[in-house]
């Protein structure tokens, strides 16, 4: 028997869980499914199978759950599935939570000893003809692109055992996948991180490993056509600290980014560390270089209300709202210093650009924003936005108060290879409604509103990370054949 979810802000509202797997053939549409739309959609975020056992919750700490809407023959079909995870399968043989928040050891039953704390809940990925499901702390698990059967760990024939980033970089001009491993040697081992080139076959072709100035996660980093940027941030691990009863992942508002930058195919001894002001930074837009400068156009804030301080106070959402900023580093050595500027001030969660052109200069920027909520991550992201970082022009459409908006992420029409010459696509549960929609919007017109809505007849909570493969892509080719 399972008991009754208790009462928590992740787990209520657009984050009440669903605890079901569903196949939706033939969806029904509202408007205009445009005919050069050919691909798949895919979602992860966190669908906890059981309560925590602590009666405390974090929304990154639900199971995986993997949402795919195949579009194709002016037709939608939906199928979800979780991650049938290692630690997945142990709860449900067992019919109750096993481990502790986090995998928490000090917490955990002493059943979920010997299987790995493993979540898969962040992002989904195609690469090498694979589907991976991705969080920062453990290994990739391969799920089948069509039936979302998950088929286990994917260690890259045994050479990537510890941890997998959630937010490796594909470079479409070569293919490449680049990844990071943080913490590898898990809370209580030296802070190190390693480093993977992986092939467009998908195989490793450089590995290299360095020590982080301390104990912290990194849930993504910066990847250029020639430079990788490692970015440190003020967020710390310490099993010490939660064995005294403090957090054991706790911001830290006095101290410097580091920032370790290294050529994209270079070794780890050419590594030149600069620091900058404290500053909370998940997710990155785009990342290129123009002559001797690197330009990094990330959404930031000063401080992060995702974790409390190491004496356990935690900010709000309304202190910490992210803006869009670019980050100008020298890559000469001439200049240790970091020049930020505000690019755009609204409250902004996943910027994504074009991804065909991630390393290089674009200009378009798609992202969920939150115009009314009070609290975005909660109560949802209202609105999604397209920003053009050249000329500061904004694009617009509110969902209406109350609606959560997901990850608004680019799709290319069929044969196009202009930037941002397609789509725009993100998956909302409107306020109070008992359906989510996945919204199609023409790229180049969000104002204008979804030229098609895909009717999901049943609530999809909040998740995390999603991208969309064109059928005409190498990387849908690579997977489907
Ligand atoms: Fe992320």
């Amino acid at each position: 028997m399972t008991s009754p979810f208790f009462d928590h802000p992740y787990l209520s509202g657009h984050h009440q869980p669903n605890r079901f797997e569903a196949d939706a053939p033939d969806l029904i549409i509202e408007g205009d499914l445009p005919d050069d739309l050919e691909g798949v959609f895919y979602r992860n975020g966190a669908e906890p199978l059981y309560p925590p056992l602590e009666g405390d919750y974090h929304w990154f700490d639900g199971d995986g759950m993997i949402y795919a809407f195949f579009i194709a023959d002016g037709k939608v079909s939906m199928r979800n599935r979780w991650v049938r995870t290692d630690k997945f399968n142990l709860e449900l043989d067992a019919g109750r939570r096993l481990f502790g928040l986090f995998g928490n050891p000090m917490t955990s039953d002493p059943a979920a000893q010997g299987t790995r704390y493993n979540t898969a809940n962040t992002n989904i990925i195609l690469h090498g003809g694979k589907l991976l499901a991705l969080m920062e702390g453990a290994p990739a698990v391969e799920m089948d692109p069509r039936t979302l059967e998950t088929i286990g760990d994917h260690t890259y024939g045994g050479a990537i055992t510890t941890t997998f980033s959630a937010h490796p970089k594909i470079d479409h001009f070569s293919g490449e996948m680049v990844n990071l491993g943080a913490m590898i040697h898990g809370v209580t081992g030296a802070p190190e991180i390693r480093y993977d080139v992986i092939s467009k076959s998908g195989e490793i072709t450089k590995t290299e490993f360095f020590e982080a100035p301390h104990m912290a996660p990194m849930h993504t980093f910066l990847l250029s056509e020639n430079w990788v940027v490692f970015p440190v941030t003020p967020i710390d691990v310490s099993m010490e600290r939660a064995q005294s009863g403090g957090p054991m992942t706790a911001w830290m508002p006095n101290r410097s980014v580091k920032l370790g930058i290294m050529p994209r195919n270079g070794t780890a001894d050419q590594m030149r560390w600069i620091e900058m002001e404290p500053r909370h930074m998940y997710h990155e837009l785009n990342v290129w270089e123009e002559g001797d400068k690197l330009y990094a156009d990330v959404a930031t804030a000063n401080g992060t209300a995702l974790f409390p301080d190491e004496h356990g106070n935690r900010l709000t959402h309304g202190e910490t709202v992210q803006s869009l900023r670019r980050w100008e580093i020298d890559l000469t050595g001439k200049s240790d210093s970091v020049k930020e500027t505000v690019l755009n001030e609204r409250d902004i969660q996943f910027p994504r650009p074009d991804d065909r052109f991630m390393t290089r200069k674009t200009s378009q920027s798609f992202a969920n924003i939150n115009l009314n909520s009070r609290d975005g991550r909660i109560d949802g992201m209202d609105a999604v936005l397209r920003f053009d970082t050249a000329t500061g022009k904004e694009d617009i459409y509110h969902f209406g108060n109350g609606t959560a908006a997901g990850e608004l992420i680019f799709a290319p029409k069929s044969g196009s290879t202009e930037e941002a010459d397609g789509y725009a696509i993100t998956l909302i549960h409107p306020a109070d409604s008992p359906t989510s929609e996945l919204v199609i919007f023409a790229a180049n017109d969000i104002a204008r509103g979804p030229i098609a809505r895909v009717i999901v007849p049943f609530r999809i909570s909040n998740g995390f990370h999603c991208n969309y493969y064109p059928n005409d892509s190498d990387l849908y080719a690579s997977a489907f054949g």
